[in-house]
């Protein structure tokens, strides 16, 4: 067998600590808990020991116990006081030790049968506790100085705040083959560095051979949510692409949420079954209350040669805060506060939206959100993005179709094929002059709002999108971007 330069440190401190030793107590230097738990792993593996799983059940002081080490137990302390004065009644205990401690050393008389009788405890009665007390005490010291493995004394056990439990797991490793050729003599380069390159010391030692056969078992670590992985792939696309990335905020007015984008304020979106209204307890005022006049203008009379929804546009219902129903509010105020084309814009945020939840919907979901705000914006120019996007995660067949939104003209969804099944994952379009002229933004504006977790359900090929936010290891643990 060919071993690496951290198998043979490892064995040799096997071989050095004899049969049986456990993993926990190897101690090779240069190497931590990691590097020594692989390194068994891959000895095991290539036949050179063998394994077997032991737990051991170890107890550690809790914050009661340290300080009942230098105090005595409050048993201990009850049986002194009884002893030195003949007897007591509850009322001295009481006083004595604090209610809270004499309560405690009662308990712990009473679990060893000793009772008061009359309302108080003679002196021989206590001190037939002594023994099993001392013994208590004993443990604890012992504890405190190494680890206690044995069984509990009865007075200690069932006392949390005392002695707390732990149960470990460690292995405890054999070796099969004892052969010090194979951890002696000279050893090869494992790691080529640049030291090694530059003073040319690797002509010397030469290299240590490298099994390339050996399997190893999966280890389980912790590591990042595939959710946050995918915001991050995304977030490059779009940022490669030399977009600039908006941040916005969960509360908005419906004011930015909706009346700006040209929303009709009876439109069943704003219903209390679709949206969450937020009851402030103080009036938070709106952002840019200026834009006020001009979206009720626009609303009730149109703007220029569009005749807007002709009713009577009501300030109370835009000063309303709510949970943003989508992101497209972030990108509206954007554009309003940065009108200077060219512009590409975009964020990934999360959306709240009052949904029964089920296999494909969530109440909180992230949008995917862009737009570009340039001359050059088209219809062209968007179904090119979208391609693009989605291209670039590997889905390559997308269908756009033709669609409505209040604040979009043309409106196209994005749906997404994927082995033969369609998902709808968003909506795009562009922007009507009656949501851009009116707040000074000139240009056309194509935009778009995904779905973040339909996508993540088709890239890790989940079937049902509530996984995603499930702590369910059994998924996390294994899954794999199947796109
Ligand atoms: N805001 C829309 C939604 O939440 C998506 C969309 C964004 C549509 C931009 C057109 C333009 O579904």
């Amino acid at each position: 067998p060919i071993l690496s330069a951290n198998e043979r440190k490892v064995l040799k401190a096997i071989y050095r600590a004899g049969d049986g030793v456990l993993e926990r107590e190897l101690r090779v230097e240069g190497l931590d808990e990691r590097e020594i738990a692989s390194a068994v792993s891959y000895l095991e593996r290539k036949g050179i020991v063998s394994t077997e799983r032991v737990t051991e059940t170890r107890y550690q002081l809790g914050p009661e116990g340290l300080r009942y080490l230098s105090e005595g137990l409050p048993e201990r302390r009850a049986i002194e006081f009884i002893s030195s004065r003949g007897s007591a009644t509850l009322q001295d205990l009481f006083s004595e030790l604090g209610e809270q401690e004499a309560r405690i050393a009662l308990a712990q008389l009473a679990r060893l049968g000793i009772r008061p009788v009359g309302g108080r405890i003679s002196a021989p009665e206590a001190e037939r506790a002594r023994e099993e007390v001392e013994r208590s005490e004993e443990a604890l010291r012992r504890l405190a100085s190494s680890g206690y493995t044995g069984d509990l004394p009865v007075g200690l056990q069932r006392r949390e705040g005392v002695v707390q439990r732990k149960q470990t797991s460690t292995r405890r490793i054999k070796a099969l083959v004892r052969d010090l050729s194979l951890v002696e003599g000279a050893e090869g380069i494992g790691e080529l560095t640049h030291e090694a390159i530059v003073s040319g010391s690797w002509r010397e030692r030469g290299f240590s051979p490298y099994d390339l056969h050996t399997e190893v078992s999966v280890g389980w670590h912790g590591g990042r949510h595939p959710l946050s992985e995918m915001i991050d792939e995304v977030r490059e696309i779009f940022l490669e692409m030399g977009f600039q990335e908006m941040k916005g905020h969960y509360i908005e007015s419906a004011l930015w949420n909706m009346d700006a984008l040209f929303i009709p304020q009876d439109h069943p979106a704003r219903e209390m079954q679709d949206t969450f209204y937020i009851q402030a307890s103080q009036d938070i005022g709106i952002e840019h209350p200026e834009i006020v006049d001009v979206v009720k203008r626009v609303h009730e009379r149109g703007w220029g040669r569009y005749v807007g929804w002709r009713y009577r546009w009501s300030v109370g219902e835009a000063r309303k805060l709510l949970l943003r129903t989508h992101t497209t509010v972030t990108t509206i105020r954007y554009l309003y506060e940065n009108p200077e084309p060219p512009l590409a814009i975009f964020s990934v945020e999360r959306v709240f939206r009052h949904e029964s939840v089920d296999w494909k919907h969530l109440a909180e979901l992230h949008q995917i959100e862009g737009a570009v705000h340039s001359r050059e914006s088209s219809l062209s120019t968007l179904k090119w993005l979208m391609r693009y996007f989605y291209s670039r995660l590997g889905f390559r067949e997308i269908r756009l179709v033709p669609s409505y939104y209040p604040y979009t003209e043309p409106s196209m969804d994005v749906i997404v094929k994927v082995n033969g099944r369609e998902v709808e994952l968003g909506g795009s379009g562009v922007f009507r002059p009656e949501v851009t002229r009116p707040l000074g933004i000139r240009e056309p504006v194509i935009a778009w709002g995904l779905g973040l977790e339909r996508l993540a359900m088709l890239y890790y090929g989940l079937d049902d999108i509530r996984k995603i936010y499930q702590s369910d290891l059994s998924w996390l643990m294994t899954y794999r971007v199947k796109k």
